[in-house]
């Protein structure tokens, strides 16, 4: 069976390799390969940190998806796989107050957590933080490396696809517009009608010599970021969150807000070097959890991912390759139906 994945994001290039080495004949097709959100995030692999409130069938795909990336990640080689875990920080009355809202949430749903003091994980963070929770079981990646070797292990063109038996639509935050979009995917790439809109996010690369090694994620006077430490010296900060169309734009607001809070949070980040500040556009549906499933026998949607496309790439290329060998996925696709807001 001949199939074409429209989009090499991580989730196509994701699910061309898994059905590569399941025996299928696949080409994944986009004349800008890893170029788009998955280029731009920071790797957070945050089952319970990015739970939230009426997620429930989300949190079980992340779950599911969480525990397979140790052997995704090592059938990839070094892609800076780092399982050390996470740390949520707060400071004012307010920050802590969203901390217990949030520790409540992960007990009622039995997710791994603990209160603790952040500063006695990490002494580098501010003395100003009043207040902290671990969540041991939230990892990182890094979606570069991912991306880099995911394409040397699968076909990519620039040109669109011939005559297949399958296409596999993952073209992100671009799957809803019409022909010749915005990126110019080869054969156009648009399932239009589908509700994936772009949520435009600025992330900032900073380089030093980091001296915590959890993610740390910092809920500070209403505000929020995250720090995302490399083994490579590779401080990554995020992010914004704005509906601004298919803009790319990265405004001086976004990187001045970002750098307040990180350095309010670690203030040894005052000192790193700047590296680059880009903005990604998420794949955001209308209940924030992806599009993955049968279109019509021979087309396959898998996007809509919004914040979760680089912790759910495993679990997607297993049930996608699942669809594509007509077996039964291993997770229940039924609240992922592309269909299920028509
Ligand atoms: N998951 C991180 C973000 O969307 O910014």
């Amino acid at each position: 069976m001949r199939v074409a994945v429209q989009g090499a994001g991580i989730i196509g290039l994701s699910i061309a390799w898994r059905a590569l080495s399941a025996g299928l004949d696949v080409t994944v097709h986009d004349d800008n390969p890893a170029r788009g959100a998955s280029n731009v995030a920071a790797g957070m692999l945050a089952p319970v940190a990015e739970a939230y409130f009426g997620e429930a069938d989300l949190l079980r795909l992340s779950l599911a998806s969480a525990a397979r990336w140790p052997e995704f990640a090592a059938g990839l080689g070094e892609v800076g796989y780092r399982d050390d875990g996470t740390l949520l920080v707060g400071r004012t009355g307010d920050d802590l107050r969203e901390l217990a809202r949030l520790f409540q949430l992960y007990a009622d749903w039995r997710l791994p957590a603990e209160k603790v003091d952040p500063r006695a994980l990490e002494p580098a963070l501010t003395p100003r933080l009043r207040g902290g929770l671990l969540t041991p079981g939230d990892h990182q990646v890094d979606p570069r490396r991912v991306l880099a070797a995911l394409r040397e292990r699968v076909p990519v063109s620039a040109t669109p696809p011939g005559k297949v038996d399958v296409t596999v639509v993952a073209t992100g935050a671009w799957t809803g517009q019409p022909r010749g979009s915005a990126i110019g995917l080869p054969g156009g790439g648009a399932v239009v009608g589908l509700p994936v809109r772009p949520v435009h996010g600025e992330v900032l690369r900073l380089r030093g010599e980091p001296s915590i090694r959890h993610v740390v994620r910092g809920y500070i006077d209403g505000k929020y970021v995250y720090i995302v430490p490399r083994k490579d010296g590779e401080v990554v900060v995020g992010a914004t969150t704005a509906e601004r169309g298919f803009s790319t734009r990265v405004t001086a607001e976004g990187v001045r807000d970002l750098l307040d809070t990180a350095i309010e949070v670690l203030p040894e980040l005052a000192d790193y070097e700047l590296v680059e500040a880009r903005a990604g556009l998420r794949p955001g549906t209308p209940d924030n959890a992806p599009l993955i499933g049968r279109l019509d026998p021979r087309t396959i949607v898998s996007t809509g991912h919004y914040r979760h496309g680089v912790l759910l790439a495993p679990i997607t290329a297993e049930v996608v390759t699942s669809l594509l060998l007509d077996r039964e996925p291993s997770v229940d696709l039924a609240p992922f139906a592309p269909g299920r807001f028509s």
